[in-house]
């Protein structure tokens, strides 16, 4: 059964307060989202495995520990996912990153796929998909579905915002993903964006609204 993590730091949910701020402009905000991810991350790759080595300091040898077991790979759902790669590739740089578009039909709600480019060697690889926004869930389900058809299995699910909707859809149809997230909040309007929510990701990331 998936597990939701709720990364509930101080620095976390300031962050995310100043985010929420309508006047904060697209510099900071985008700041503000790197940070953050990076932060969530570092919860996210609390269960890494590590191996045993030895190692030799200027004073002696040491019996000392590094991340083993399989390798890296970020995931951004574009084009908001792409905000938060700078923060989470500070602390994992030799992770690879592969890129899945997918569009919330306006319409419909349901999601599209537009485009998928990953690295050659994806299902060998743990994957941390990447997206500020869990608010529905079909985005989500759809890429965690289309990593599991190339064979991935080892998917961890992180967003800077989530629904109670979004979190128990992903929960449902992927009981194997993990979720990390800074908050949770109270639901979705009638447009399907997360309340109180902080407005449309890739708008205030990129600054085009
Ligand atoms: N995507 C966003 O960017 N914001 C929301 O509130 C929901 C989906």
């Amino acid at each position: 059964m998936a597990n939701l993590h709720v990364i509930d730091h101080p620095l976390i949910q300031h962050k995310i307060s100043l985010m929420r701020d309508k006047n904060t402009g697209t510099k900071e905000f985008r700041e503000l989202v790197s940070e953050t991810a990076m932060l969530i991350c570092y919860e996210a790759t609390r269960d890494l495995p590590l191996k045993g080595i030895e190692m030799e300091t200027p004073l002696c040898m040491a019996k000392t520990k590094i991340v083993s077991g399989h390798k890296l790979a970020f995931v951004p759902i574009l084009r908001a996912g792409l905000g938060m790669i700078e923060g989470v590739t500070s602390l994992v740089p030799a992770a690879k990153i592969g890129h899945i578009g997918i569009f919330r039909d306006p319409q419909t709600h349901n999601s599209v796929k537009y485009y998928c480019k990953l690295p050659d060697d994806i299902a060998e690889r743990d994957v941390i998909l990447v997206d500020p926004m869990l608010a529905t869930g079909n985005t989500a389900c759809a890429a965690v579905t289309e990593l599991k058809k190339i064979g991935v299995k080892n998917i961890k699910f992180m967003c800077i915002l989530s629904s109670p909707e979004g979190a128990s859809h992903l929960i449902k149809t992927h009981p194997d993903v993990d979720i990390y997230c800074g908050t949770m909040d109270e639901g979705l309007n009638d447009d399907k964006y997360i309340i109180p929510g902080l407005g449309d990701a890739g708008d205030r990331i990129f600054g085009t609204k």
